[in-house]
């Protein structure tokens, strides 16, 4: 069945979630955070999909600003630099406004100009996508912004991956699910999409029982992918 349609995870993959601890790092002032922002930056993400993982076992759903801010906490007191009230929320301001990885933009122009629907299917509540989406200047390109929110459980719950086709009217083959986490790409494949990992630092594959569709470095090639897949 040929792809019509081309779903994107949001955070590491149209987004690039490092931005906000590399960007506060430049800051004057900031000498002590900038010795140890690579590993802050890890363990907060580390730890916010933890919780996201966690919180969908266990049944307490909370938005993903909440599991962002709890795993922002717990790096930061890892790192020692529990006891800044400023930097925590300067922190959490530079995520709202993440910027997207440079050839988003044209990428997704491209995959309107040849007539697929395009959308973002997110962990991320739809207040944190909608002010990234709207910083980054994609609003253009996107047919839907999909949160968990609609459905109250986090990735990779099938009731996340049911949204596209109740939103867009279609059967799970003829989408493109395209992300840069691999346990998310792993739930989408087995749920029936076509996957794309776009796997940056080479990272070797989850050992999960559904691998990728396909594997890119960045998402350059998702239009001429979407078109032959
Ligand atoms: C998202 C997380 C998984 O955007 O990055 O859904």
């Amino acid at each position: 069945m040929a792809i019509t349609t081309c779903i994107f995870d949001a955070y590491g993959t149209l987004f690039d979630v490092s931005a906000a601890a590399r960007e506060l790092a430049k800051r004057p002032g900031r000498e002590e955070f900038a010795a140890h922002w690579p590993q802050i930056a890890r363990d907060w993400r580390l730890k916010q999909l933890q919780y996201t993982w966690l919180r969908a076992i266990t049944g307490e759903h909370t938005d993903f600003w909440s599991v962002t801010q709890d795993g922002l906490d717990w790096a930061l007191e890892a790192a020692g630099l529990a006891g800044d009230p400023v930097l925590r929320e300067d922190l959490l301001a530079l995520y709202w406004e993440l910027s997207a990885y440079p050839e988003v933009p044209r990428m997704l122009a491209t995959l309107k100009a040849r007539g697929f629907t395009t959308g973002i299917l997110s962990n991320g509540s739809p207040d944190m996508l909608a002010g990234a989406v709207d910083s980054a200047g994609l609003d253009l390109y996107l047919d839907h912004v999909l949160s968990v929110e609609q459905v109250g459980i986090f990735k990779p719950a099938r009731a996340v991956y049911d949204l596209v086709g109740q939103t867009c009217g279609t059967a799970p083959a003829e989408v493109l699910f395209v992300s840069s986490n691999g346990w998310d790409v792993a739930g989408a494949s087995g749920y029936g999409f076509t996957t794309v990992w776009v796997n940056r630092a080479g990272e070797p594959v989850d050992r999960m029982p559904h691998r990728p569709a396909h594997v890119l470095t960045d998402l350059t090639a998702i239009p001429d992918l979407a078109a032959s897949a």
